[in-house]
C-alpha cells in the first residue's frame, strides 16, 4: 500500500529534510482527506524492520532541572506555561509560536516568574526545528494545532530531547508509528498530555477500580460532547484550524479525553489492549446551519461544506473482550459531557451527573451521589495537590498532569502515559474514519507494543 511504502522510506533516517517530508506527509494525509479513503484498506499491522518493543516501560536518567522549550503558546500552551512556572525544578528556556506577540507575552511571563528571559522562536511554521537543533533542552512540549504535533515531537526526539504533546498525539496511523519508532530509536519519552486522566472524578474512579469496588471491569463509555460551533467559527484560536478538519474528515476526531480514563481502568497496554473498532457517523448539519444563521449571504463561511457527521459513535473491543463506547459530538447545541462510565461485575460509576451504584452498598437499583464517595476514595494525588491547580486549567487537572510529567522526568521514572498509550488512544481517529467510510467495517488496532502489552505492569496509584 502507498501509505505503508511512504512510511517505510521516510522511517530510516530522520534527518532535517526527512523531518520536513514527514511533516508534509502527515499534513497531506490529514487535510486532503487521505485518512478516510472511500474503500477500506487493511491498516498497517506492524512496521517492517521494527524490532521488539522494550521489555520494560522506558525510563530516562533522572535530572535535577527540566529545561523546556515550549512550541505553540495559544490557549492551551499558555495554561501549560503558567503551570510549569509553578512547578519546582522547571526552567522555561525557549518559547516558539508563529505569532511573535504570543512569544513575547510568554517571555515576559517567564521573567516575571523570576527566570531568565527564554529565547524566542517565531520565524515561521518550521522554526521549532531550529529550536530543537540549537537549544540545550530536556523536553520539547507542544500545544500546536493537530497537524504539527508529530513534526514537533519528531524534531524533539531526533535532536535528543524528550517530547510532550497536546491531544491527540497523531492524526493518522502512519504518524502513530513514526512516534513509536522515534521514541524507541532515540530512547526518548513521547508523552501525550491527556489532562482528563488527572480529573478529580476520573482519578477517584481509577482508585475505586484498583480497590476492586466495581469488581471485574467489563465495559466503559466516554466521549467528547462539546458544542464547539462558536469556537470552530471563531476568527482566532482554534477557529483558525479546527474547522478545516470538519471539512475533510468524518469520524471521531478527538477521542482521547473520553477514552483515556476508561483505558486506564481497563489496563490498556498493561494487560489488555484495544483490538478492533467499528464506527458510524450521523449526517452533517450543525456547522452548515450555524453558518447560515451567523454569517451574511455571500460570506465565505456560507460557501463551506462539511463532511464530519455531527455525532460519531465508535465501539471498541479489547483483547480481553471488554467493550467501550466512544463518541464525538461537537457541532450541535448541547451541554458539555464526557459521559465517563466504568462498569464492572459489582457496580458502576457514571458521570454527568456523577453517580455510583455498588451492589450490597447502594440501595437496590438506585444511584448514590458520587460526592459521598470522595472522602473514602479521593485519589491521593488530588488529596495532596488538588488545591494547587484550582483556577488554573480545567479545574486543576492540567496542573496535576504537568506536575506528574515533571516529577517523572526529575526522578527518572516511567511517565504515567507513554508513547504506546499516546498512539493507541490517537489511533481511534483514523480507524473510525476508515470504518465510517466502509459501512462500519471493523478495523484492527495495530499492536504498537508488539505483544508487550501482556507483560507491562499496570499503572499504580501514584503519589504526589
Ligand atoms: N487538553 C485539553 O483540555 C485541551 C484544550 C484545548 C486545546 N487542546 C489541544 O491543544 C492544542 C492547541 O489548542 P489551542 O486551543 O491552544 O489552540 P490555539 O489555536 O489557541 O493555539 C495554537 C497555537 O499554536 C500556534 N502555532 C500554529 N502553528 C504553529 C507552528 N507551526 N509552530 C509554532 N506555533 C504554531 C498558533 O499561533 C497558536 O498560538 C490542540 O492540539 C488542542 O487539541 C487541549
Amino acid at each position: 500500500m502507498d501509505r505503508e511504502n511512504d512510511s517505510e522510506t521516510s522511517r530510516n533516517e530522520l534527518t532535517r529534510r526527512d523531518l520536513i517530508k514527514l511533516g508534509l506527509v502527515g499534513v497531506g494525509a490529514a487535510m486532503a482527506g487521505g485518512c478516510a479513503p472511500g474503500a477500506a484498506a487493511p491498516v498497517t499491522p506492524r512496521r517492517r524492520g521494527l524490532g521488539p518493543a522494550p521489555a520494560e516501560p522506558f525510563a530516562a536518567p533522572p535530572m535535577e532541572i527540566v529545561r523546556i522549550g515550549f512550541v505553540g503558546v495559544g490557549g492551551m500552551g499558555t495554561v501549560h506555561c503558567e503551570n510549569l512556572l509553578n512547578i519546582e525544578g522547571v526552567r522555561l528556556t525557549a518559547i516558539g509560536d508563529i505569532v511573535e506577540e504570543k512569544v513575547r507575552k510568554i517571555q515576559d511571563m517567564v521573567v516575571e516568574a523570576g527566570q531568565p528571559r527564554p529565547t524566542g522562536y517565531f520565524r515561521g511554521e518550521w522554526d521549532f526545528v531550529r529550536m530543537c537543533e540549537e537549544e540545550d533542552l530536556d523536553l520539547v512540549f507542544n500545544a500546536t494545532p493537530w497537524r504539527w504535533h508529530v513534526p514537533v515531537c519528531l524534531a524533539a526526539m531526533t535532536n535528543g530531547k524528550h517530547a510532550a504533546t497536546e491531544v491527540p498525539a497523531a492524526v493518522t496511523i502512519d504518524e502513530c508509528w513514526q512516534l513509536v519508532e522515534a521514541a524507541e530509536k532515540y530512547q526518548k519519552h513521547c508523552v501525550m498530555m491527556e489532562n482528563v486522566n488527572y480529573g478529580r472524578w476520573e482519578m477517584m474512579v481509577f482508585n475505586m477500580v484498583r480497590q476492586g469496588m466495581f469488581g471485574e471491569i467489563l465495559h466503559g463509555e466516554g466521549g467528547y460532547l462539546h458544542d464547539l460551533r462558536d469556537i470552530k467559527f471563531s476568527s482566532e484560536g482554534e477557529g483558525l484550524w479546527r474547522r478545516a478538519h470538519s471539512m475533510k474528515r468524518n469520524g471521531n476526531l478527538y477521542p482521547t479525553h473520553g477514552l483515556g480514563p476508561v483505558a486506564n481502568c481497563m489496563d490498556v497496554n498493561r494487560g489488555d489492549r484495544f483490538e478492533y473498532l467499528v464506527s458510524v457517523s450521523s449526517p452533517s448539519r450543525g456547522l452548515q446551519l450555524y453558518a447560515q444563521e451567523h454569517f451574511p449571504a455571500g460570506s465565505s463561511q456560507r460557501q463551506e461544506s462539511f463532511v464530519l457527521g455531527d455525532v460519531n459513535v465508535s465501539l471498541i473491543k479489547t483483547a480481553k473482550g471488554r467493550t467501550i463506547f466512544v463518541s464525538h459530538d461537537t457541532n450541535l447545541p448541547r451541554p458539555y459531557s464526557r459521559i465517563h462510565l466504568v462498569q464492572g461485575t459489582k457496580g458502576l460509576f457514571q458521570g454527568y451527573p456523577n453517580r455510583v451504584h455498588i451492589e450490597g452498598r447502594s440501595p437496590g437499583h438506585r444511584w448514590e451521589e458520587a460526592e459521598d464517595y470522595l472522602e473514602e476514595f479521593e485519589h491521593p494525588l488530588w488529596k495532596a495537590l488538588g488545591r494547587r491547580g484550582e483556577g488554573v486549567g480545567h479545574g486543576g487537572m492540567d496542573y496535576l498532569e504537568d506536575y506528574r510529567l515533571i516529577k517523572c522526568l526529575r526522578e527518572g521514572l516511567p511517565t504515567d502515559m507513554n508513547v504506546y498509550d499516546a498512539v493507541a488512544l490517537s489511533a481511534v481517529s483514523e480507524l473510525s474514519e476508515r470504518s465510517v467510510a466502509s459501512r462500519s467495517r471493523p478495523f484492527d488496532f495495530p499492536d504498537f507494543t508488539r505483544g508487550r502489552w501482556e507483560a507491562y505492569p499496570p499503572l499504580g496509584i501514584v503519589q504526589a
